[in-house]
């Protein structure tokens, strides 16, 4: 298994680009299933999660053709073969469960296998069956699959959901594109890639309104058709750089970053010290002065700071002056970084879903291992501004959410290596 070696030096300077997202592109890329012509992709990212989506959606018969070093994905789902999504798949990635509701559209019965994915809590799929059940589906768990079937058809219908899930947002709303009737979705998760995937189907004709609101309303057509869809940018891996400045200092540009897609997270790094400002090109961050202030940091569904984000801070914030209370409300489990952290010199206490952070002046490099995608690239962040070496193991984390991590901080200045083992 490969490991990366992190020494942390300097300030960080120059420009890192930004890719496509990882997960506008995992729930853009089963929208192939709803329709038999031609759905493209350009400014996909080049990650193992993409190249898992790829294999789930070739078992069930459609043509997956990664295209310009894997930037450009053209899909075809004119012949699907199968509607099972096989546990062997499905157990590597948790998104492999957005196939369950264009499946079900198109094909009227799916089975799709219960889901795996990152280590950090219980992750059930209810609110997705409570979405498609709310359209007419009759959905059984039989020897850990999800069976699904819609004899007479989905049919549009008004649905609440208990909480604003991203997963079975997407999933009701490819659904609900060939129901018959309107649906109507309330409390539906306002992530941007939502409305990238509403984007998507609209130009693939299917007419839906509210994307980025609470309540999504979508009127069934009897059929989409071909497309070409341009992934939006990844607001996680932008966060997740903009970070890597505002731990060593220096100033590095961002490109094709974008404000509204992190809001809440410049606001944290603004009361932090760190400065962030447009530019033609993306966004800029540098640090203001000495080290930063402590902040306290809730995550929330979007609009609110990303729970995909609370490991990179926590990263930033082990080196503060003051305390920070980190509280992770989407998903239970996820502070394996911090133990981790700790082995770095961090004073990190955690009681439940809070973390408390006591800053100190300078992390020390250690041996740490990747507990999951998020924490493994906090792992790096705080490699980057220690004192010496930083060894993270079990990196096949990283390879599911960041291309060319390595290349890109090594553009800015970092000293960082892949070490093949
Ligand atoms: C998506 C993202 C993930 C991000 C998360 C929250 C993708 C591929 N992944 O995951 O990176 O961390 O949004 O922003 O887009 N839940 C239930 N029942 C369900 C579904 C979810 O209880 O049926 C719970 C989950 O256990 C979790 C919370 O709801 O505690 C949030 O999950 P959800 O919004 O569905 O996240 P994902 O779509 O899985």
């Amino acid at each position: 298994m490969d490991s990366i070696l992190v020494t942390g030096n300097g300030p960080l300077n120059g420009q890192i680009p930004i890719a496509g997202a990882k997960n506008a592109c995992l729930t853009l890329m089963p929208a192939t299933l709803l329709s038999e012509e031609p759905l493209t992709l350009t400014n996909a990212p080049r990650l193992s999660d993409i190249k898992t989506m790829t294999l789930l959606l070739q078992s069930l018969g459609a043509e997956v053709s990664a295209l310009q070093d894997g930037k450009v994905l053209a899909m075809s789902s004119h012949d699907l073969t199968s509607h099972t999504a096989d546990y062997d798949i499905v157990r590597k990635m948790r998104a492999s469960n957005l196939v369950l509701g264009p499946m079900l559209a198109r094909l009227g019965h799916a089975v799709v296998s219960l889901p795996g994915g990152c280590a950090i809590g219980a992750r059930p799929m209810d609110l997705h069956i409570e979405a498609l059940e709310a359209l007419g589906a009759e959905i059984e768990l039989r020897d850990g699959y999800l069976h699904a079937k819609a004899p007479g058809g989905l049919k549009g219908a008004v649905h609440e959901m208990r909480f604003a899930s991203v997963g079975a947002t997407e999933n009701m709303v490819m659904a609900a594109t060939l129901a018959k009737g309107t649906t109507v979705l309330k409390n539906a998760a306002r992530e941007p890639e939502i409305v990238d995937l509403v984007r998507c189907l609209r130009a693939m004709g299917a007419q839906i309104a509210g994307e980025g609101t609470p309540t999504i309303e979508i009127q069934g057509v009897d059929r989409l058709h071909g497309a070409t869809h341009q992934v939006v940018t990844d607001r996680i891996e932008l966060g997740t750089y903009m970070l890597a400045p505002a731990i060593c200092g220096g100033e590095v540009e961002l490109l094709g970053g974008r404000l509204d897609l992190i809001g809440a997270f410049v606001e944290k790094l603004d009361a932090a010290g760190i400065d962030v400002a447009e530019t033609d090109k993306g966004l800029k961050v540098s640090r203001r002065n000495g080290r930063v202030s402590a902040v306290d940091v809730t995550t929330e569904p979007f609009p609110g700071f990303p729970t995909d984000l609370q490991a990179q801070m926590m990263a930033l914030l082990c080196t503060a002056e003051g305390t920070s209370v980190l509280e992770e409300k989407i998903f239970e489990n996820r502070f394996m970084h911090a133990p981790e952290l700790t082995r770095m010199g961090a004073r990190i206490e955690v009681h439940g879903g809070t973390a408390t952070v006591r800053g100190v002046e300078r992390l020390k490099g250690a041996p740490v291992m990747a507990t999951d995608l998020r924490a493994s690239v906090s792992l790096i962040l705080a490699g980057l501004a220690a004192e010496g070496e930083t060894l993270v193991s079990r990196v096949y984390h990283l390879d599911r959410g960041y291309e060319h991590v390595v290349q890109k901080l090594e553009a800015v200045g970092a000293k960082i290596e892949r070490i093949k083992g």
